[in-house]
């Protein structure tokens, strides 16, 4: 009821309605109406009420509420079920243990914060309040072997989400960091619950710096990574963002389900940095120089070092030797 009263005021943003009109709408009472619009101002909606006019939207909290997030979500799937916390340690963590409980395909965890955020390779990844950190749970028909394309997917996802939603020029550093102008908005951790030969789910944890203001960072962070907020000098709502990066997931995730890898290596390769460019390998044995030129049917990065050899790379971190402005 309150997720229809709300969709309601906000399709009469700008305007009145009166409680009449919601109440013949909905049918149901003006006071049952008048206990709504009630709750719905606690949890931070700024609604005008006018004697003789209504009631009328002014303003909506930038909360990850289920109410916020699935008002006027366009998908089928993803985000149809979710877990919203305020803060938490890992939403990774938690998506795990709802895809091993059961809970379907497209189900999100969302927190406004995370205390115990996860990195790949085994890093730290600070999740302040400002920003969007959100896991999925994916079950594909695939083999194991064929899960690293899932990363691809959700590179190619959220890329498209980043562009669409703030015009900016955003791109792809294998295997799924996301950059504006070289420095890092957005990172990936996909991580997968299998046997051998089946594959139970796939978490997809998307950790998005949103509104964050880079001059808190340390300097040394600053040189690597941004925000949303400093790359284009005003915040962003982050339940919009959710919407849009929910909806753009579902499209490429349908698209991989019908079409397979090569449909998504190809938009990925539009959007990417790192073939083409002289790069540094890290991995736990030595770092090397090489040239990235390709990637190969599993998603592996080939890597041509400056003695010839060729090298084939699942999740070693690569840095890119030149800084590259993608700005138009
Ligand atoms: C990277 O190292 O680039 C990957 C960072 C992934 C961070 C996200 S935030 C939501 C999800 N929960 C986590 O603990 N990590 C991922």
């Amino acid at each position: 009821m309150r997720k229809q009263i709300l969709q309601i005021l906000i399709d009469h943003q700008g305007n009145y309605i009166s409680g009449e009109e919601i109440s013949s709408y909905l049918q149901v009472s003006r006071t049952a109406i008048w206990k709504h619009i009630q709750s719905l101002k606690e949890e931070g909606y700024e609604i005008i009420s006018s004697t003789g006019k209504g009631y009328s939207l002014k303003g909506r909290p930038d909360l990850l509420t289920p109410l916020e997030i699935k008002t006027g979500l366009k998908t089928k799937i993803m985000g149809q079920k979710l877990f919203c916390y305020t803060s938490v340690g890992s939403t990774n963590e938690i998506a795990k243990k709802k895809a091993l409980a059961g809970e379907p395909e497209g189900s999100i965890v969302v927190a406004e914060e995370q205390v115990e955020g996860k990195g790949r390779l085994a890093r730290w990844w600070d999740s302040p309040t400002s920003g969007l950190w959100v896991s999925l749970i994916l079950r594909p028909q695939i083999d194991p072997y064929q899960a690293p394309h899932l990363t691809f997917v959700s590179a190619v996802a959220v890329c498209q989400a980043l562009r669409r939603f703030t015009g900016l020029k955003v791109m792809i550093k294998w295997p799924n960091d996301l950059l504006y102008q070289g420095k890092k908005l957005c990172g990936i951790l996909t991580e997968l619950g299998a046997e051998l030969a089946v594959v139970n789910y796939i978490i997809i944890g998307i950790g998005i710096n949103v509104n964050q203001q880079v001059k808190d960072w340390p300097p040394e962070i600053r040189a690597k990574a941004t925000s949303l907020a400093a790359a284009s000098g005003k915040n962003w709502r982050r339940v919009d963002l959710l919407q849009v990066l929910l909806e753009e997931y579902e499209q490429v995730y349908q698209l991989y389900l019908m079409q397979g890898f090569p449909t998504i290596l190809s938009l990925w390769r539009e959007m990417n940095v790192t073939l083409g460019a002289e790069v540094v390998v890290t991995s736990r044995e030595e770092t090397y120089a090489g040239f990235a030129e390709d990637i190969d049917d599993y998603g592996c990065l080939l890597v041509r070092r400056e003695t010839g050899e060729l090298e084939s790379l699942i999740a070693e971190d690569v840095s890119l030797q030149k800084t590259y402005n993608h700005e138009d």
